[in-house]
């Protein structure tokens, strides 16, 4: 039996460095974008992506790693001094490089789940691999882990773990009611991805700065097979 339950906003998220992950699988949506662009540099054959929590703390990495690539957003843009910014797309061409991401939500909520048994980057962009890479680890604990936007509730994090769950063996499942309620929140928008997406709340502010490019990208379901893990600290891609 694996009990699955849902995290739906930060606060939530902060709690969890003081509760015991031993025996959970977390697995982590910030669909707008940090893991949907984490998830696209595994598939693409980056090396190893380190999140930080802070811009602070991603120059004291850089620091021991100094062929690493600084990335990830403050406001949605690229960090001033950074190599590159949070879209997908300049995580497609590292193939072998390191990167130290840190963003406002994706990678704080990253870092808080530090202590669990296992840690997967979630995206609508693996999600099949992610499913298969849950039933396999057959967890006692599955904890869906949503970013949020600020300091709160993001629907695309939400659909991306009801995606999830959608696509786990029915049988041998225990729903919280915050799974009920993300699973049938992907039922209702399954049909188009892309609009809700698009009307959430950190859709349009990314619309807003011109990055509509990235939420198309983001609403693909299932391109990519590879899923990453996260363990001391870092990203790699997943080997079963
Ligand atoms: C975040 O971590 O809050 C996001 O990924 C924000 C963004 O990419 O604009």
């Amino acid at each position: 039996m694996t009990c699955v339950h849902a995290v739906l906003s930060p606060p939530e998220i902060s709690d969890l460095r003081s509760v015991d992950l031993g025996g959970t699988v977390c697995v982590v949506f910030d669909v707008l974008r940090a893991t949907s662009s984490i998830v696209t540099g595994i598939a693409h054959g980056v090396h190893r992506i380190f999140p930080a929590e802070t811009i602070e703390e991603a120059r004291e990495i850089k620091a021991t790693h100094p062929e690493a690539l600084l990335g990830g957003e403050r406001k949605g843009e690229r960090i001033a001094g950074f190599d590159i910014g949070n879209s997908p797309a300049e995580y497609c061409e590292l193939k072998g490089r390191e990167i130290i991401t840190t963003t406002t939500n994706g990678t704080f909520a990253l870092r808080a789940c530090e202590r669990a048994k296992a840690i997967l980057p979630g995206s609508l962009l693996n999600i099949g691999g992610l499913a298969a890479t849950v039933a396999e680890l057959a967890p006692e604990n599955l904890l869906l882990v949503c970013a949020g936007t600020g300091r709160g509730f993001a629907m695309e994090d939400a659909i991306g773990a009801g995606a999830l769950i959608e696509r786990l063996p029915r049988s041998g499942l225990e729903l919280s009611d915050a799974a009920r309620a993300v699973l049938n929140l992907h039922r209702f928008y399954a049909g188009d991805l892309l609009s809700a997406l698009s009307t959430s709340k950190n859709g349009r502010a990314l619309a807003r700065i011109g990055k509509t490019r990235d939420i198309e990208w983001c609403a693909q379901v299932s391109v990519y097979p590879e899923v990453g893990c996260m363990a001391d600290g870092m990203i790699t891609i997943h080997r079963g």
